[in-house]
């Protein structure tokens, strides 16, 4: 089997990537980061992946004339580092169908709601405004639409009455740093099997 390269993009903090990361150290991954784009230059993303001595790039969305030029840049520089699963990890724009078809079936992405519920850039505000008593999060595969793609895993948290945006998120946080790195897992050891919508997982978790 062809070596695995994970490449993760990201728009911001990157605590996702850390976890990530973390997991590739442990073992718990078993593959490696190498590369880290971010679509902006001050994203904290680039510190962590430096850190880590890991190869990473600022794309810039403003260097670029329009959204094709960008994700090919994204794609040359994924290519030039022989990765093969795509990790979106707080990155904060939507791919294009070329950009999915380039890593068709290799593209995975976080989200901090129960998908179908309260997708789009305001999750947490939307369920608070809602007034649903659970969230959580939720990891899929990348197709075609906004965080449309087959679910791969999600765990459930309460929302408390006097929760907050940052409260909530930071409750959703806690689980999404368990649950991806346990996605990428399930990925690279083949145990998805992908039938329509359904993502049939096949150990126990
Ligand atoms: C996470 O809540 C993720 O679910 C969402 O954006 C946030 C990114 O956080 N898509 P970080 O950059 O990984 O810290």
């Amino acid at each position: 089997m062809a070596k695995e390269i994970l490449g993760v993009l990201c728009s911001g903090r990157g605590t996702n990537l850390q976890s990530i990361l973390a997991a590739v150290d442990s073992g718990q991954i078993p593959a490696p980061v190498g590369v880290v784009l971010t679509d902006k230059p001050d994203a904290k993303a680039l510190e962590r992946a430096e850190k880590a001595g890991i190869p990473h790039f600022c794309v810039d969305r403003k260097q670029y004339a329009g959204k094709q030029a960008f994700e090919e840049a994204l794609v040359e520089k994924l290519r030039a580092h022989g990765v093969t699963l795509v990790i979106l990890a707080g990155f904060m724009r939507i791919l294009s169908p070329y950009f999915v078809h380039e890593f068709s079936g290799r593209i995975l992405n976080i989200h901090p709601s129960l998908l179908p519920s309260f997708g789009g850039a305001h999750a947490h505000r939307d369920v608070l405004a809602y007034g649903v008593k659970v969230s959580g999060c939720t990891i899929h595969f990348v197709d075609e639409g906004m965080d449309s793609g087959p679910i791969i895993l999600q765990t459930a948290v309460p929302v408390l009455d006097d929760d907050d945006e940052d409260t909530l998120a930071a409750r959703v946080l806690e689980q999404e740093h368990k649950l991806y790195p346990r996605a990428i897992e399930l990925f690279l050891n083949g145990k998805l099997n992908i039938e329509g919508r359904k993502v049939r997982i096949m150990e126990s978790i």
